[in-house]
């Protein structure tokens, strides 16, 4: 079995005449270590479907299973106990906390994860680094461009090494460059065994894929 497994999930948002059916039976595979891409336009699902897998929101019917944990029977406080210590979630909107810097948004995730404190120093400087924001680590969210708290969003994210990282348009808002060097760190964290599944629009970056699945009428199709 691989780090994540879905089987026939169903999504559905709101009731009566607003009812939006947006996942009719997803089923993915994802083998530990692999770099996993998903496609499709604009309302397709896909950040649904991410939202699902990394238990931030819970599928209408079906199956999901991550790094073997049943994860639609789990409950809240369980459910959350998995996503803060094995899942990494880049966020499509950054989700940085406001009040903090750079670095202690970093420090909050090694917090959550339950990492000794010993070692949050080191991490926080490495994974700044990784994204080259180590000269930005004071700096608070709204002190940073749009493309600068996407990369302390990947820096928190990865900082706890968890086994699989979701990562919504890890890229959207960075040049051709940075996103190479993003690309090249997911490889490299990949090589040390993380599975990603990102989704992203750049052609550049789905060649380097192991997989890509597009999105299209509710289903995912390769
Ligand atoms: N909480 C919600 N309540 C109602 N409808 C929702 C909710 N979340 C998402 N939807 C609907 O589900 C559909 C899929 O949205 P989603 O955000 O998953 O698309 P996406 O593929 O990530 O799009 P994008 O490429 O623009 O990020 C949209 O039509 C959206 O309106
Ligand atoms: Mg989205």
């Amino acid at each position: 079995m691989g780090i994540v497994t879905l089987r026939g999930v169903h999504k559905s948002f709101g009731g009566g005449s607003v009812r939006t059916h947006v996942l009719k039976g997803v089923d993915l595979e994802l083998p530990v270590g692999s770099l996993v891409m998903l496609k499709g336009r604009s309302g397709s699902g896909k950040t649904t479907l991410m939202n699902i897998i990394g238990g931030l929101d819970t599928p209408s019917e079906g199956e999901v299973n991550v790094a073997g944990h049943r994860l639609h029977l789990l409950g809240d406080k369980p459910r959350t106990k998995l996503r803060q210590t094995e899942i990494g979630f880049i966020f499509q909107s950054y989700a940085l906390h406001p009040l903090l810097s750079a670095k202690e948004n970093v420090e909050l995730s090694l917090r959550m994860a339950g990492v000794p404190s010993a070692k949050w120093a080191e991490r926080i400087d490495h994974c700044l680094e990784q994204v080259g924001m180590a000269q930005r680590a004071l700096h608070r969210p709204f002190e940073l461009s749009g493309g600068e708290q996407q990369r302390v969003a990947i820096a928190k994210a990865i900082a706890p090494s968890p086994k699989l990282l979701l990562a919504d348009e890890p890229t959207a808002e960075l040049d051709t460059k940075m996103s190479k060097r993003i690309l090249m760190l997911f490889r490299q964290l990949r090589e040390e065994g993380m599975a990603i599944c990102m989704t992203t629009h750049d052609q550049t970056m789905l060649e380097v894929a192991d997989d890509v699945y597009e999105m299209a009428d509710g289903r995912l199709g390769s």
